[in-house]
Formats: C-alpha cells, structure tokens, sequence
C-alpha cells in the first residue's frame, strides 16, 4: 500500500500521529503548560500578547494546539484537509466553550487556500516538510503574514534525525535478515519491539510504540527528501523578507553576549546562524547538550558526509532501494567525533560504528546484540524535531 501523501498515509494506516488526550482537567493542564513552554520560553511569544490577535493555522488536526490559543484570546483562522477531525475539532471548542474563537475554518489544504487578509501569525506544524512544493508553500507562508507578524513552521531536521535514521536502518536490516517483505506487517512490529520497546519506554512520550513505529520506522516519509534544515530554510526565509526570529530546541548562540546597541543586519544573523550549527552539530546528533570548548566545529566536508549518510539511509530504508553494503558511517565524521574532548561523544562514535558494521553481517543475532549493547547509543534521541519561528520584516 504505497501512500502518495502523508495525510494519505495517516488516513490509510488510520492512526492520529500526535494523539493529544484531553480527557480530564490534569491532562489539559499538562498539554497546556507544554504549549506554553514551547511558546513563550522556547519560541519567545508571551500568550498575553496573543489576545485578539489573528492566527492562521495550516494543519490543526483536531484543534487540541489551537485550542490553548483560543483560550489565551486568539482569534483563529483554522486550515485542514481532513474532515475526519473535524467534528473533534469542533466538540472540543464546544467543551471549552471558545467556539466563537474560530473566525473561519476551512477544510482544505494550504495549497488551494486564498486569503485577502493577512495575519499576525501563521503555523504549520507536523505537515509542511513532507510536501512536494514545500518551498512554494514557504513562500505562501510569507505573504499571508502581516509585516511585522510571525511565522512558525516545524521540519524533522536532517541532522538532527541521524538517530532515528540509524533505529531506521536497523528495524530495515532485521526485517531483511528475517526474511519480512511486508513492513507494515505484526512480525514487522513484533520484531521492533524486540529491538527498541524498552528504550521508548524510558522516553516521556504520549503516544504508544505503534504509532512511534508507524511514523518513524516505516513511515515513507521519513525520507531524505522531506527531510529540511536550518541552512536550507534560511535562504527561502530571505526571499520572503523574513529573519530567523527563534527556534525549539533553542540551540543557537546569536544574539548572546552582544549589546543591544550593536544591530546587526539581518544576513549576518543568519551566517552566524549556519557557523553555530556547525559548532552545535553534537547536540544535533546526539541531543546531549554541549560541554563548552570540548568539540570544535564541525567542518562544511563533515557536514556533507553526514549529509550523505542521511541519503544512504533513506535510500535503504525506502523499500531497500540500495543494498546495506552502500551504508557506509564516514570516515570524516568518526575522525571528527573520536577527536572529541568530550567521552560521551567518542563513546558515541564507537557504539555508532560497531552498529554500522554489525549491520553488514548476515547474521539477525549479531544485530541485535550489538544494538543491545549499544548503551549509549541506546539513551539517546538526537534532536529530530524542530520549530522555526521567523519574523516578517515590518517595512515589507
Ligand atoms: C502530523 S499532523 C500535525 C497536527 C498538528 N499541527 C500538530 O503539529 O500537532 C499533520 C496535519 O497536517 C494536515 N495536513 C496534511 N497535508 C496538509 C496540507 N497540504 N495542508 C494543510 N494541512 C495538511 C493533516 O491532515 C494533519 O492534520
């Protein structure tokens, strides 16, 4: 069952991606205070500021993030396809009695969408990177900002994914080495239980292993092409006359330790913003936090070799369109982590190489007792899933 979109994917495989129980009052507050963290501490926009402000949201599922918006005063143009979730969407703004919130909700994609307005902020979270003009729809993004307003969109970031991609490529390798074709089958799911149950157990996560499964290992759409990353929105940002505003996680140095009085232009913002990905890149991989002057940068040639390493993975864990003889951990970024002041990061490298050479073994054992093994690697989730929230320059 190939799937053209990932909104068909998800309707085809029936499962809700993001399950958001707000069943009772302790299970709102905590989605609540999640919200609220990711806007104001991450992204740095206090709720108070949002009463009567005009949102546009691409994507809202069945309204369980519109929905603290609404509470917070927002008023909310409300964009999705599905009309599956519609009626959840439309229960729930009951319950809280926020109805009259929904200026305007509209069941379509943000492809066909028109608007004659434009608004304070617009959001796309969870959908924009899998599709296939996605540049264009950046772009659609930009005008329907007011200047001055906001944008946020979320990507699963290249590099930031070189842990899923790995659980990937190992999930791959042990169906090909068991002889299961079918990878949405119950063996394919028992057999990622057997692999990575009780690691995802260890993880606050909401959803369950199933679904974790669906959308990470299996789920086309985890693919190189749909993944994006910072040095390649920055460019696109630029076009539509926006800046890098903020980001969750929050891993960027610009603007610290400066004085106000030194303004900087837009584009050296951003440089810097690409110089600290390369100074950040461990916590990219890893999710570690950084321990200061214990790794230096990463180099452009080490960027591309992970860059590669990306598409190899992808490549296999698309149906094995390659042969796991073509997954190959480079040399460049072991010798850049093994230089590592840092223990847990050579540590790191080590584990990750034993598991890329134990993957071209014929043998499902060997696999999965080196993944056992892999203590490490094993804690770790790298940094995935980001947001990127840009502002609109007021004079455009
Ligand atoms: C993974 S869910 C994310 C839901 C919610 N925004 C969140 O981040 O928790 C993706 C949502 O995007 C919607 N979607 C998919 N394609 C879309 C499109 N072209 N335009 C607008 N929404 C789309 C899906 O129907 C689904 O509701």
């Amino acid at each position: 069952m190939s799937s053209k979109s990932l909104l068909e994917y998800y309707q085809q495989n029936s499962f809700n991606p993001v399950p958001i129980p707000l069943e009772d009052r302790a299970a709102w507050e905590s989605h609540f205070a999640k919200r609220h963290n990711l806007y104001e501490r991450h992204l740095g926009i206090p709720f108070s500021l949002l009463q009567n402000c005009s949102i546009l949201e691409f994507g809202c599922n069945s309204g369980e993030n519109a929905l603290v918006l609404a509470c917070v005063g927002a008023n909310l143009t409300l964009v999705e396809p599905n009309n599956q979730v519609l009626p959840q969407l439309k229960a729930l703004f009951q319950k809280f009695g926020v109805t009259e919130r929904i200026t305007s909700l509209v069941t379509e994609g943000i492809d066909t969408f028109e608007s004659d307005i434009a608004y304070d902020i617009v959001l796309a979270e969870g959908f924009l990177f899998a599709l296939p003009n996605r540049d264009r729809m950046v772009q659609k993004i930009g005008k329907l900002i007011k200047p001055g307003g906001l944008g946020v969109i979320s990507f699963n970031d290249r590099y930031g994914c070189l842990l899923e991609m790995t659980r990937r490529m190992v999930a791959w390798r042990a169906y090909q080495l068991q002889g299961i074709d079918n990878v949405h089958s119950q063996a394919a799911l028992n057999l990622a239980e057997k692999l990575f149950a009780t690691d995802f157990s260890k993880l606050k996560a909401s959803r369950s292993f199933e679904a974790w499964w669906k959308d990470t290992l299996i789920n086309p759409f985890l693919a190189s092409e749909y993944h994006w990353s910072y040095p390649e929105l920055i460019p696109l940002l630029e076009q539509i006359g926006c800046e890098f505003y903020s980001s969750s996680p929050k891993w960027t140095a610009i603007d610290r330790f400066t004085w106000y009085k030194n303004v900087s232009e837009s584009s050296q913002r951003h440089q810097q913003l690409t110089e600290n990905l390369r100074m950040y890149l461990p916590f990219f991989l890893t999710g570690l936090p950084p321990s200061v002057g214990e790794t230096s940068p990463a180099s452009s040639a080490v960027i591309d070799s992970l860059t590669n390493l990306i598409k190899q993975l992808s490549d296999y864990t698309v149906n094995w369109g390659i042969s796991i003889e073509e997954v190959i951990y480079p040399l460049l970024l072991d010798e850049y982590l093994s230089q590592s002041q840092d223990s847990r990061l050579r540590q790191f490298n080590t584990e990750m190489k034993d598991l890329y050479e134990a993957a071209k073994y014929n043998q499902l054992d060997l696999l999965i007792s080196t993944y056992q093994a892999s203590n490490c690697v094993r804690s770790m989730w790298g940094a995935p899933y980001h947001y990127i929230c840009f502002s609109k320059r007021a004079d455009s």
